[in-house]
């Protein structure tokens, strides 16, 4: 169900031109949770793009903001970012954003730098669009994690069924 994105060809199809450049396919290596920050970020924003049809949204913007929202490169876990990476990651994702997929405009930079408020409180979504990104990400962060912590249950009662 995470992944139902693959199926929807229109969806596919208006993210290609980003998704299929080398700087985002380099997410594919970043990790996030058990998984890429690649699958991540095509939940996120095929969440935003179904939210944001219902919502009128402005589909370009909506589709870059999220796509760019956690466009960064480093294992969270390394030692420099293992205490900050939830305050800093949307400033570098946004740096990244402007290096690799300009010109960046101020409604899409609102985007992906307010997507974990309220937690950079004083950074706020100013847009529906910010706010819908911000919305999904947590949505499909939520469930990544429930889903994490499943599969952790599964293969703790499958060890101890193999050790009977
Ligand atoms: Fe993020
Ligand atoms: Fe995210």
């Amino acid at each position: 169900m995470l992944d139902s994105y693959l199926k929807d060809e229109a969806f596919l199809a208006l993210v290609a031109p980003i998704v299929e450049t080398e700087a985002f396919g380099r997410l594919k290596l970043t990790q996030h949770h058990n998984d890429s920050v690649y699958s991540h970020t095509m939940r996120v924003a095929y969440r935003a793009y179904r939210i944001g049809r219902r919502w009128g949204a402005d589909e370009k913007a909506l589709i870059r903001g999220a796509l760019f929202h956690d466009l960064y490169f480093h294992d969270w876990r390394e030692k420099e970012h293992i205490l900050n990476h939830g305050w800093t990651h949307p400033f570098i994702a946004l740096e990244n954003a402007k290096r690799h997929f300009p010109p960046l405009t101020d409604h899409e930079a609102n985007i992906i730098s307010s997507h974990m408020w309220p937690f950079n409180i004083a950074n706020p979504p100013r847009s529906k669009e910010a706010l819908i990104v911000s919305l999904s990400d947590k949505i499909v962060a939520s469930a990544e994690v429930v889903l994490m912590f499943f599969n952790f249950v599964r293969r703790t009662v499958g060890l101890a069924k193999k050790q009977k």
